[in-house]
C-alpha cells in the first residue's frame, strides 16, 4: 500500500504514545458518543439501502455500527493513512463482505466519480486539514444532487467540562491546540463548520451540537475516549509541563471520588444538501 504525505495534523503512529492506544481511544470515542451521535445522522438522511461515504474513516468503529443497524446500506470508506486502512480490512472485510469498500486515498481528491452517494460522512478530519474548504468540495462533488453530507468536528476550546472544575485541563487542550495548529490543523474548527460547508458548496446548511453526558452515559465511558496516550506525547514533545499532567491525574481522580461529578463532552456538527 502506498504511503500518501499530504499535510494533516493527525498522524496515528504519532499523535499519542502509541498506535494501538490511540486505536483503543478512537473505538471509545466511538462508543461515548453513539448514543447521541446516530440519531443526527438519521436527521440528515441516513437510512437503510443508501449508497454511502465515509472521508477518513481510520480503523473503521463508525463504519462497522452503522453497518450493523442498517443491513443494506452498502458503504465506501476512504482513509489516507495505510495502517489504519489494514486495520480497517483485518476487522471488517470479512463480517460485511461486499457491503463495504474500504479505498486507500484523500478526501482531498478521492478519485471517487461524481454524483454518487446519498450520504456522507466525514468525522473528526476536516480539523486536521489545512484547506478544509477544498475537503468540502471534493465530498460535494461525489455526492448525488440532493444528498446530503453531515461533518463532525472538535472545538477544543469548547471541548470537556466537569463539575468540580478542573482548572489544568485548560493548560492540556491550549498544549494540544498548538500542537494541532504548528502541523496544519484547526483545533477550534467546530465554530466554523457552516460557513465552511458553504464555501465548499453545500446549501440548507444546519448546525447541531453532539454531546455526552456522565449522568447519561456513566464517567467510566469518558475514561478510555480521553486517553492519556495524546497527553503523555503532549510532554514528550515539549507542549505540556509534566507537573500540569500530574495535577490533571490528580484532580481527575478527585473528581472520580466525588459523588456529585459530572462530565461534558460535545462535538459539532454541520450538514448540508448538495
Ligand atoms: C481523529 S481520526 C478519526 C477517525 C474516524 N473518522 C473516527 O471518527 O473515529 C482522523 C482520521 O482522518 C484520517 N485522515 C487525515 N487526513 C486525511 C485525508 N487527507 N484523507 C483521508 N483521511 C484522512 C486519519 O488518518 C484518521 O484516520
Amino acid at each position: 500500500m502506498t504511503e500518501v504525505t499530504e499535510r494533516r495534523s493527525y498522524q496515528v503512529s504519532t499523535i499519542a504514545s502509541s498506535p494501538e492506544r490511540e486505536i483503543e481511544r478512537l473505538s471509545a470515542q466511538v462508543d461515548l458518543f453513539w448514543p447521541d451521535e446516530f440519531r443526527h445522522y438519521v436527521d440528515n438522511g441516513l437510512r437503510d439501502g443508501i449508497s454511502m461515504v465515509e472521508l477518513g474513516s481510520g480503523p473503521g468503529f463508525t463504519t462497522e455500527k452503522i453497518l450493523d443497524l442498517l443491513p443494506e446500506i452498502r458503504i465506501t470508506a476512504v482513509e489516507i493513512d495505510p495502517l489504519l486502512v489494514e486495520v480497517a480490512g483485518d476487522r471488517l472485510s470479512r463480517p460485511y463482505g461486499d457491503r463495504l469498500d474500504i479505498v486507500q486515498g484523500s478526501i482531498m481528491d478521492t478519485g471517487l466519480p461524481s454524483g454518487t452517494y446519498d450520504f456522507a460522512l466525514t468525522r473528526l478530519v476536516l480539523e486536521h486539514l489545512p484547506d478544509p474548504v477544498a475537503a468540502v468540495r471534493e465530498v460535494t462533488r461525489i455526492l448525488k444532487r440532493g444528498g446530503r453530507a453531515v461533518f463532525v468536528d472538535n472545538d477544543f476550546e469548547m471541548h470537556l467540562m466537569t463539575s468540580p472544575h478542573i482548572p489544568a485541563l485548560s493548560q492540556l487542550y491550549g498544549a494540544y491546540c498548538r500542537s494541532r495548529a504548528d502541523e496544519g490543523g484547526n483545533p477550534t474548527i467546530g465554530r466554523e463548520l457552516p460557513g465552511i460547508l458553504r464555501s465548499g458548496g453545500l446549501s440548507a446548511v444546519t448546525f447541531s451540537v453532539v454531546s455526552a453526558h456522565s449522568d447519561i452515559v456513566g464517567s467510566k465511558s469518558f475514561l478510555g475516549s480521553e486517553g492519556v496516550g495524546i497527553a503523555t506525547k503532549l510532554v514528550r514533545d515539549g507542549y505540556l509541563s509534566s507537573k500540569a499532567l500530574g495535577e490533571i491525574a490528580r484532580s481527575w481522580r478527585d473528581l472520580m471520588k466525588n459523588d456529585k461529578h459530572a462530565i461534558l463532552r460535545q462535538m459539532y456538527l454541520s450538514a448540508g444538501e448538495k
